[in-house]
């Protein structure tokens, strides 16, 4: 049983890392990021990672991540994930270990708009960035599903009222 932990998982831009410190606002805690820690652990910005060692050394990094994070037993704890967390089996058993999984699904359109001047991301380097977000959301759209025990579709919805569909359905 997970003790009261939330996972927010969901492609790049659905504005997880908000939505992470939206649902701690006012608590004296701060959510866990896996892009931060992992860019803490290695010393190196994700776009340097992935450079440097290759998008499956960062693979393995996150594995490792969740791995150590479930070790620690926490309660009450806010996990927002990159993008590509859900993608190995392992990772989403981990993650469903954690804590309460909430998908954040927006549209590529949307997706587009929020990402559009965005250079932080080595996967969305690409001639047509639509096309790119499109297709990458296409195959990973079930894998999220799957992950998830809630979807809230975000297009178009504030922070706030995000949070409130994700404590109404979790109450
Ligand atoms: C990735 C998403 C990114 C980051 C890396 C790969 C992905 O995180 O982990 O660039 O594969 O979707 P965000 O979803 O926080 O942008």
């Amino acid at each position: 049983m997970h003790k009261n932990n939330i996972v927010l998982v969901g492609y790049m831009g659905c504005g997880k890392s908000t939505i992470a410190r939206e649902l701690l606002y006012g608590r004296p805690v701060s959510p866990i990021d896996t892009d931060v820690e992992i860019e803490k652990r290695k010393g190196m910005t994700i776009a340097e990672i992935f450079e440097k060692e290759g998008e499956m050394s960062f693979r393995d990094e996150e594995t490792m991540f969740l791995q150590e994070l479930l070790e620690k037993d926490m309660q009450d704890a806010v996990l927002s994930t990159g993008g590509g967390m859900p993608l190995r089996e392992e990772n989403r058993k981990l993650l469903k270990k954690f804590g309460f999984v909430v998908y954040l699904k927006a549209s590529p359109e949307e997706t587009l708009e929020r990402l559009k001047d965005d250079t932080s991301r080595p996967l969305l380097k690409a001639p047509d960035r639509l096309e790119r977000i499109k297709s990458m959301i296409a195959q990973r759209q079930q894998v999220y599903e799957e992950t998830a025990d809630l979807t809230i579709l975000v297009d178009g919805k504030s922070p706030t009222q995000i949070v409130e569909e994700i404590r109404k359905e979790m109450a």
